[in-house]
């Protein structure tokens, strides 16, 4: 992100607080309840109209404007802003009742019918023309009106339609191929097509990965992927470029969903096309859910380039989409708010204002539940309302770079979990959390960075199976090292090329001699198989078979057992001031911790924690505000943190000012 620009509003800078508001699902009397309550909350911005494309044109290119001119104008007297949705998110019936062309088609030629929502190819020239009409019916509508700060365009774009198979996509795709490799030489020997006579000798012949004998071709599904995530950017790009030619003093985001494994969409090369990133996450159950909020969080600040982002959308509590929806517990709803506002959010909003009363997420929470303002929820609510309030003169501070960072690259995500794998058990974003969470044991900040981020800055560098390293990549590696860097890789890493093509003459081919290591055979371990090191800790999932091919390589750990028994599992290459080190098993956090703390050792990299507080708080940084977030569920002790408060509730946050 080179420039980002803020929302378009005049006055003292501020941490904006909302949610999303759907005023169509409610008659005109509960509105004005709604804006007094939202006064009542602090709600400062609402993200409106998104899922509004029905009641605004009710039938083509006939525009209902009168309600949302209402709503508007409501939000505005009461002096809250509005983050304007492009309203295409869903498609209404209508319009895919008159053109059934633009509905998806998943990789077994199924349509992909209306009744959802999102049912709409990316790839689609009728789709684009309708969403695109109604793009410039908003935008000439809406440019004058001062409550307008920002341009929500679509939602969460490619949540449910990334992959999209059908023959528009086919006829995208061949351009996007064209455009890559110019010609079909260069596409076969790309994609490897001498095997299993899969040569192409005309673009038609070419067609997505549909459901295939076996294994399609797995060039052509890596760039299927590329070409996903490109087909949503262009469209992105194209709404985007109707609001600027109108309103181009009014900034263009769209919320990305930086969580868990949602992985279609290539966000390091999304985060340049918005004006300000923005992020909807929502907590993952599990032993790392707290860590995957923060990891999330800071992926997403370093996605921003380090500058302010917008939390366009959490929970106040339960969702409604998992087996089992559980609520929040007590104290969480500010944590986990506020360990984005720590990684640099500057908003903090929700899904939704008020709890639907009917349709498929009438059970999920919102900042005005079913309950109404008489409720706890409300309350604490309107407790974080006031709290950012307090915390309004952080607005703008960018986050404080770590002295450590974790590598977070989508394509490698999208090749190391390809089939027809060593083993398919691996989950490239388990391994990078797990690293994080290593790093929050430890009690030293570590930024989650892509490969577009200023890698030299950091003194220690991991990069959990970074699978595609082509050999510019290498250089990039091999100069931070050089230059003093520390980096840290493991299994399966460097193994190919940009084109899926594996690096000759053993693995890790692209880091071989920087590692000072050669492996001849993988060697992953089946379910519930375990592999003991020598310093007492387990490795399961993978196991490499490594020879030393440089004298100057530490050997950190050893198999303990098997046939690689006595061989280094984990190893260190000292290159003048610098490093290479290579982890070739999944430890997993608490088997990382020794490898890591001795790896932070050598690189001269201390905790920012007291050894009591390890473990149990998170530390992180804007400027002159540390933020100690409660990891846990027990009233922790920070005295040594020099913190007002000397306890930290159970899930509680303190804000220390220098
Ligand atoms: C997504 C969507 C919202 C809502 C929430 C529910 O983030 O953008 O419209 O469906 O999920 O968690």
């Amino acid at each position: 992100m080179s420039s980002p620009r803020w929302l378009r509003r005049a006055g003292a800078p501020r941490l904006e607080f909302g949610a999303d508001y759907n005023p169509d699902q409610w008659p005109r009397a509960v509105w004005d309840e709604d804006v007094q309550h939202m006064r009542t909350a602090g709600v400062t911005i609402v993200s409106l109209a998104i899922f509004s494309w029905a009641k605004l044109e009710p039938a083509e290119g006939e525009y209902d404007f009168a309600w949302l001119d209402d709503a508007i104008d409501l939000l505005h007297a009461n002096g809250i802003s509005v983050d304007l949705a492009t309203a295409t998110a869903s498609p209404p019936p209508w319009l895919t009742a008159a053109y059934p062309e633009i509905l998806p088609v998943d990789r077994e030629g199924h349509t992909i019918w209306p009744g959802g929502r999102q049912q709409w190819r990316p790839t689609s020239p009728i789709f684009r023309e309708h969403a695109l009409r109604l793009v410039r019916a908003l935008a000439d509508r809406y440019k004058e009106h001062p409550a307008v700060v920002a341009w929500h365009v679509s939602n969460e774009l490619g949540c449910h339609n990334v992959y999209d198979y059908s023959d528009d996509a086919a006829r995208a795709f061949r351009v996007w191929l064209r455009d890559k490799y110019a010609t079909l030489d260069e596409l076969n020997d790309a994609w490897g097509t001498a095997f299993w006579s899969q040569r192409y000798t005309a673009w038609d012949e070419i067609i997505p990965p549909r459901l295939a004998a076996t294994h399609p071709n797995p060039g052509q599904q890596l760039d299927f992927k590329r070409f996903s995530s490109d087909a949503l950017l262009a469209y992105l790009r194209a709404e985007k470029e109707i609001l600027r030619e109108i309103t181009p003093d009014i900034p263009v985001t769209t919320n990305f969903m930086v969580m868990g494994e949602t992985k279609g969409m290539d966000y390091a090369a999304w985060a340049d096309e918005v004006d300000f990133v923005s992020n909807d996450h929502y907590r993952l159950p599990g032993p790392q859910s707290v860590d995957e909020l923060s990891f999330s969080a800071n992926l997403t600040g370093n996605l921003a380039g380090g500058q302010p982002w917008f939390l366009m959308e959490h929970s106040t509590s339960a969702v409604n989409w998992q087996p089992v929806n559980v609520p929040k517990k007590d104290g969480e709803l500010a944590r986990d708010s506020l360990t984005h506002v720590a990684h640099g959010a500057d908003a903090v909003c929700f899904f939704q204002w008020r709890q639907s009363r009917a349709g498929a997420e009438k059970y999920h929470s919102a900042m005005l539940p079913h309950a109404g303002a008489d409720s706890d929820l409300f309350r604490a609510v309107t407790a974080l309302g006031a709290q950012l309030a307090t915390l309004s003169e952080l607005a703008g501070t960018p986050r404080t770079r770590a002295r450590a960072a974790i590598l977070f690259d989508w394509p490698s995500w999208w090749a190391s979990e390809l089939d027809s794998h060593p083993t398919d058990r691996l989950r490239y974003r388990q391994e990078a959390l797990d690293w994080y969470t290593t790093f929050l044991n430890l009690g030293v900040r570590a930024d989650v960075v892509p490969l577009g981020a200023p890698l030299e800055e950091y003194d220690v560098l991991v990069a959990p199976v970074l699978h595609i390293v082509p050999a510019d990549l290498a250089k990039r590696l091999d100069a931070y090292v050089s230059a003093g860097g520390h980096l840290v890789t493991t299994y399966f890493s460097g193994i190919v090329d940009e084109h899926d093509h594996v690096w000759l003459g053993g693995y890790p081919g692209a880091l071989r001699d920087l590692l000072g290591i050669r492996i001849e055979e993988f060697a992953p371990l089946l379910d519930g198989e375990t592999a003991p090191l020598s310093n007492g800790t387990t490795g399961t999932l993978w196991t490499d078979r490594i020879d030393l091919t440089d004298p100057a390589v530490d050997v950190l750990a050893s198999y303990e057992t098997g046939e690689l028994a006595g061989r280094p599992a984990v190893t260190r290459r000292a290159v003048g001031n610098g490093s290479a080190a290579y982890v070739s098993s999944r430890l997993g956090p608490e088997g990382l911790a020794p490898v890591l703390t001795t790896l932070l050792e050598r690189a001269g990299v201390p905790s920012d924690l007291p050894a009591e507080l390890r473990g149990k708080v998170e530390l992180a940084q804007r400027g002159d505000f540390r933020f100690v977030l409660n990891r846990t569920d027990e009233p922790i002790d920070i005295s040594a943190l020099g913190a007002t408060e000397a306890t930290l509730p159970a899930r509680g946050v303190a804000v220390i000012r220098a």
